[in-house]
Parts: C-alpha cells; structure tokens; sequence
C-alpha cells in the first residue's frame, strides 16, 4: 500500500488503474531490446514487464543506458532488435504514427523542455489541441484543471522563464497529463533542480503514483524509490541486473554489482548524493 502523501483530494487521486492487473497482459512489454550507438551496443538485449499501475523505478550507473531505455519506449530512439509493445501496440512495428505514441506514454525530462514564449496555459493545450483535436475551449478548461493539481492554478498566464525550475518541471508534467497517457516515463525528472524544489516534484509524482498511473522514474532518489514504486529495478552496463521489490533491492540486493552501486551511492556526495531525498523520505 502506498502512502499518502498529499493532503485533499483531486483529479489525480481517482485514477481507474489503481488495482493491479496480474494475469493480464502487461501495459509494458519489453522484449529483446538492443540498441548500439556507432557500434557500441548500449542495450543488450533489455527483458522488461510493467503491470498496469505499477510504479518502477530504474536505478543504477552513468551510462548504464537507463535514458536510452525509456527514449527508445517513446520511439525517441531507434531500436535495432526486439519490440517493445505499450498497451498492446508494438510501438516498434514502425506502422504507427507520432499521435499514436503520445497517446500512449509522456515523458519527463531532466530538463523541462518548455516552449519559453508560450504561456504556462499554451504549453499545455497545444498538443491537445492540435495533435488530439481537443476543441480549444475543452483544453483550456483540463489544462486549468491540471495545473490546480499541481499547484499551480495562478501561473497560467505566466511565461516558462517566470517560474522556478520546480514550478517549470510541474508545468511539464501537468503538459504530459493533459494528452491522457496510459503510461508515465520520467527521466532524472528532480535531477536539474535546486535541492529545495526537489520535494515539490517528487510530492506531484507521489500522488500521480497514487492515482494508479502507470510509471517508470529513472530516478537518483532512492527516498522514492523506496517508498513510492512497487518495484526497483537496477541497470548496469545495457543490462538488467536485477529487479525486485524496494525494500528487497535496497536493502539486500542479491546481486554484487547492486550491492557496490548502492554502496557507493551511500558513501558520498556526487551526482547520486547521499540517496536520502529532499522529499524527506
Ligand atoms: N546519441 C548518442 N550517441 C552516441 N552515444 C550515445 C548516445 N546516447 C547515449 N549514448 C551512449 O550510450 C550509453 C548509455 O547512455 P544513457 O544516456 O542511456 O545512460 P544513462 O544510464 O542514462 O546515464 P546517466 O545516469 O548519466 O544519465 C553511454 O555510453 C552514452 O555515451
Ligand atoms: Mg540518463
């Protein structure tokens, strides 16, 4: 049972997946999955099933190909084997078009990726409008609705460069709702952000978590990981090395390569910190 970190209730608490679906085919389906960059092979062959309102975190090393993984789940990249199938779709059939995708999954970068002359509002309805056909009036009306999910009902008028970096990566996330993904991938989403707005993030996250959205959070933060997804999966060097429960991985990982890379997390600051979030998990 995940906890509940958010006071009142909202949009983003009535999800309809909240039960877990096991016995019946996975949302995600990752098969086989290679991918090399000018000869060096980046993903070897990538197994991965998500359940639908599961919460998966991916951890593990610089350049261990978690980016490339969720990037080739959103056909940023171009595979070179296996299939990858979202909700029943092989997104890598290569028959479907942009629209099909973003139907299918949002992604959340590291870095916002706003359009930085458009208002919070506009950023948010113009995919809706002009990739779903969503009548302008009706995209308007969700988009406020999203941005008070997310705390931010008096920025719509604002411009990207007005916000914090916080405000900036809540914009984006309510931007990634508003298209109605069945699936959340977020890439280091807390990762560009001043240590005092990290919370802020993470806490929206938590809540999309427990709405029964489908996640994957390649993530540093293992307050998170630990206490928010159901599952922790840990990559080294284009594999999957290990996947399993937080508190099982975390606490005893049963893999050698897991035990030094949570190790090192553990000892000192860098990129990873100290694995204790600003979430004040
Ligand atoms: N567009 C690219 N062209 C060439 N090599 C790339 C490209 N993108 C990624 N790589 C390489 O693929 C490997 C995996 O990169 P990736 O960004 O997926 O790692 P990561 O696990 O996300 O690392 P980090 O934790 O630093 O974000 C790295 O060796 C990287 O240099
Ligand atoms: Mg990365």
């Amino acid at each position: 049972m995940k906890r509940i970190y958010a006071k009142g209730k909202s949009i983003l608490d009535e999800g309809v997946n909240c039960g877990k679906t096991s016995g019946l085919p996975k949302i995600i389906s990752i098969k086989g999955l290679r991918k090399s960059f000018d000869g060096n092979e980046v993903l070897k062959g990538i197994d991965l099933e998500i359940d639908e309102g599961e919460v998966v975190s991916v951890i593990g090393p610089s350049g261990s190909g978690k980016s490339t993984l969720a990037r080739c789940m959103c056909r940023l990249e171009k595979i070179d084997g296996g299939t990858v199938t979202l909700s029943g779709v092989e997104i890598t059939s290569g028959v479907h078009d942009n629209g099909d995708i973003a139907r299918l999954v949002g992604m959340i970068f590291q870095q916002f990726n706003l359009y930085p002359h458009l208002t919070v509002l506009r950023n948010i309805t113009l995919s809706p409008v002009h990739v779903l056909g969503i009548p302008p009036g009706e995209a308007r009306e969700q988009a406020r609705e999203l941005l008070a999910q997310v705390g931010l009902e008096d920025k719509a008028d604002a411009r990207p460069g007005q916000l914090s970096g916080g405000q900036q990566q809540r914009v984006a996330i309510a931007r990634a709702l508003a298209m109605k993904p069945r699936i959340m991938l977020f890439d280091e989403p807390t990762s560009a952000l001043d240590p005092e707005l990290v919370g802020e993030v993470l806490e929206v996250m938590a809540r999309l978590a427990r709405s029964g959205m489908t996640m994957m959070v390649i993530t540093h933060e293992m307050g998170f990981a630990r206490e928010v997804s159901d599952r922790v999966v840990f990559m080294d060097d284009g594999n999957i090395v290990e996947s399993s429960a937080p508190a099982e991985l975390l606490a005893n990982p049963s893999q050698a390569r897991t035990r030094q890379f949570l190790q090192r997390l553990l000892a000192g600051p860098g990129k990873a910190g100290s694995g204790v979030s600003a979430y004040g998990f």
